[in-house]
């Protein structure tokens, strides 16, 4: 190679490093956009599910934060488009209030966010009671309920965590949801939206005979069971 040629070939890299690197900056700067107008999204869902995500106790509202993006889109075009009924958000599910790329951002936004099943010990040199009020907020571990674990178990493992997992936190590969971790009578209520196909479950109106075949105990022991795989 001549140095001639040389030159051209260190230029032509030199050149091609000074294309890609405004291109790397622009491309995180646009993400640091999205999660800034994720957040003010999210100020509207907030008002039933948390400034978190996090959603309530009691399950009325489902913690959204911290699930697959794929997921959430999915459910957010579902309820657009009235496949999947959610009366609470008419309101807010429809194409003005929520377009497309809205769907992407807060999906994306919503899934970035973690919630830790405990809160840390307390740092007493630098307690902040504050501080320590917000982190509170962000915890969700779900509360045991009764139930025969162990039928639970062994119903949830040969029926559902194929897709579900074994830990219980869902497949991004299968579309499936994690079941650990999120309140279990909501989890409850879909179970009988299925039975009933008031919902559909993976998309296939054959399964609500799958939830029908199980019973109520055995349901009740698998969310008893559900609800332990967040405690450590
Ligand atoms: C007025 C109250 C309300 C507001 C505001 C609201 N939601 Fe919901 N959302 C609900 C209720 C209630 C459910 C549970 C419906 C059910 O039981 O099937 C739900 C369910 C969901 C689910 C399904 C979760 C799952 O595990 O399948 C997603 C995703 C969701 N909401 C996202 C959002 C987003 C994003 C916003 C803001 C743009 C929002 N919600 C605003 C009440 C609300
Ligand atoms: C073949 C894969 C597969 C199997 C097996 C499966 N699921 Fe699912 N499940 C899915 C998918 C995919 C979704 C998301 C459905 C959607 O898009 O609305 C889902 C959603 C759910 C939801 C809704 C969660 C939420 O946040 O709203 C519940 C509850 C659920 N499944 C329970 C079960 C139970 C209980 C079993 C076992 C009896 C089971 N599933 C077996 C694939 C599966």
């Amino acid at each position: 190679m001549g140095p001639g040629l040389r030159l051209a070939l260190i230029a032509r890299l030199l050149f091609s490093l000074l294309m890609l690197f405004p291109l790397v900056g622009s491309g995180s700067e646009q993400q640091e956009l999205d999660m800034e107008y994720g957040e003010e999204i999210n100020e509207t869902c907030a008002g039933c599910h948390g400034v978190f995500g996090q959603g309530s106790i009691e399950g009325e509202y489902p913690r959204i934060a911290g699930l697959d993006a794929a997921y959430i889109a999915k459910q957010l075009k579902d309820f657009k488009e009235r496949k999947r009924i959610n009366i609470p958000m008419i309101p807010f599910a429809n194409e003005r209030e929520l377009p497309g790329d809205d769907v992407r951002i807060i999906s994306e936004y919503l899934a970035s966010i973690q919630l830790p099943t405990k809160l840390q010990p307390i740092d007493e040199e630098n307690f902040d009671a504050l501080e320590r009020l917000h982190a509170s907020k962000r915890v969700v571990n779900i509360k045991n309920i009764p139930g025969d674990k162990e039928l639970g178990r062994k119903v949830y493992e040969d029926e559902c965590s194929t897709c579900h997992a074994k830990d219980g936190y869902g497949s991004k590969k299968k579309r499936a949801p994690m079941l650990a971790g999120q309140y279990s009578e909501y989890l409850w209520r879909q179970i009988k939206n299925y039975r009933s196909g008031e919902r559909l479950h993976d998309d296939d109106p054959d399964d609500a005979e799958i939830f029908n075949e199980i019973s109520d105990a055995e349901f009740d022991g698998m969310l008893a069971y559900l609800a332990t795989l967040d405690d450590d």
